[in-house]
C-alpha cells in the first residue's frame, strides 16, 4: 500500500506528492525539520518537537506559525490515514519556492511536507546488542542547535562508519565528543553519574536527551552536563545514544575499545525501560 503524504495543503498518494525543484529546501537546504516517534498510534513528546521547530524557524527567519497551520491535527490525520502504529512522522518546513538566489527571498510562502515511516522502535536489534561507534572530526557548521535539513556530512559519516564495520559515528571537536550522526551521546561513569554535553550551538538540543535527563534526575541519579573526551568514553562503565527513533540505545565500543564488558549495561537498560514507560504514559493522540 502506498503511503499518504501531506504536501502544502493536500493529502496525496506518495507517487503524486511533489515539491518544486525551485524549493529552497532542494537548492539551499533552507529548511527545518522534526522527527516525532509514534508508539501505539500515539506521538511521543509532540509539544517539545513543536517548540523546537518554532525555535529553528525563528533562528532562520522563516515566517511560519505551526499552531496556526494546525500541525498537531496534520500529524494526527496522517497517522490515521496511514494507520501508523509504530514508526515516525517526518515534518519539513522550508522557506518556500523562489528563483535561485543566495539572497533569501522575503516574499515566498513556506512549503510544508509531512510523511510517515513505519519502523520498529520498541523492539530493536541495536537495543539488545548495542552499537559500535567510531569517532570522526565534527566538520558541520556551528549552528547545530538549529534542526536544518543540511545532513550531508552526518550522512557521509554514518556511511563511513558502516563501511568500516561499525554502526555509527561519534563526532569530536576540540578533543571532546559533540554528538552522533543523528543522536546525542552520553556516558555513565564508574560512580554511576550520567555525563552528557550541555546544550549549546555545538549540538542539537535533543528532545529525547531532555526527557532522559529529567527522568534520571527524578530517580535521584547524578547528572553532570559537561563535555567528555573519547578516552573518558572508552573508560566509562556504560555509554548510550538518545534520539526520537533510537530512544535510548546502548553503545558498546568506541573506536574498537569495548565499553565496560563490551555488552549493553544494566543502567542503560533501566534508563531505556524508564524512558519507554514514561513516554507511553504521556502519548498524544
Ligand atoms: N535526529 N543530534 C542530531 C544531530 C540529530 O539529528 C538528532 C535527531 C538528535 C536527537 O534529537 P531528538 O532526541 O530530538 O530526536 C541529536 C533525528 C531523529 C533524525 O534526523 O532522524
Amino acid at each position: 500500500m502506498s503511503r499518504i503524504v501531506y504536501v502544502n495543503g493536500e493529502f496525496l498518494p506518495e507517487d503524486a506528492a511533489c515539491l518544486s525543484v525551485f524549493d529552497r529546501s532542494v537548492l539551499f537546504a533552507d529548511a527545518v525539520y522534526e522527527v516525532t516517534a509514534v508508539v501505539d498510534g500515539g506521538m511521543v513528546d509532540f509539544d517539545a518537537h513543536q517548540q523546537r521547530l518554532c525555535r529553528s524557524l525563528a533562528e532562520l527567519g522563516i515566517d511560519f506559525d505551526p499552531r496556526a497551520a494546525g500541525l498537531l491535527e496534520l500529524h494526527r490525520e496522517l497517522i490515521r490515514r496511514n494507520a501508523l502504529n509504530e514508526g515516525l512522522v517526518y515534518l519539513q518546513v522550508s522557506r518556500g519556492v523562489a528563483d535561485r538566489s543566495f539572497l533569501q527571498p522575503t516574499t515566498c510562502h513556506p512549503s510544508v511536507v509531512l510523511f510517515t515511516q513505519t519502523q520498529s522502535l520498541l523492539e530493536t536489534a541495536a537495543a539488545g546488542t548495542g552499537l559500535r561507534v567510531i569517532t570522526q572530526p565534527d566538520l558541520r557548521w556551528h549552528r547545530r542547535d538549529i534542526k536544518t535539513t543540511q545532513l550531508l556530512y552526518p550522512s557521509m559519516m554514518k556511511t563511513l562508519a558502516v563501511e568500516q564495520g561499525a554502526d555509527d559515528v561519534w563526532m569530536v571537536e576540540g578533543g571532546t565528543v559533540t554528538e552522533g550522526s543523528s543522536s546525542n551521546a552520553h556516558i555513565i561513569r564508574a560512580d554511576g553519574a550520567l555525563v552528557t554535553r550541555p546544550t549549546s550551538p555545538d549540538i542539537l538540543h535533543g528532545i529525547t536527551r531532555a526527557a532522559v535527563l529529567d527522568y534520571s534526575r527524578e530517580t535521584g541519579a547524578a547528572v553532570i552536563e559537561r563535555p567528555f573526551t573519547v578516552a573518558e568514553a572508552q573508560q566509562a562503565r556504560e555509554a548510550f545514544i538518545t534520539s526520537a527513533t533510537a530512544f535510548v540505545t546502548p553503545v558498546v565500543a568506541v573506536d574498537g575499545v569495548a565499553i565496560g564488558d563490551g555488552r549493553p549495561g544494566p543502567a542503560t537498560h533501566r534508563i531505556r525501560s524508564h524512558y519507554i514507560q514514561r513516554s507511553r504514559e504521556r502519548l498524544q493522540y
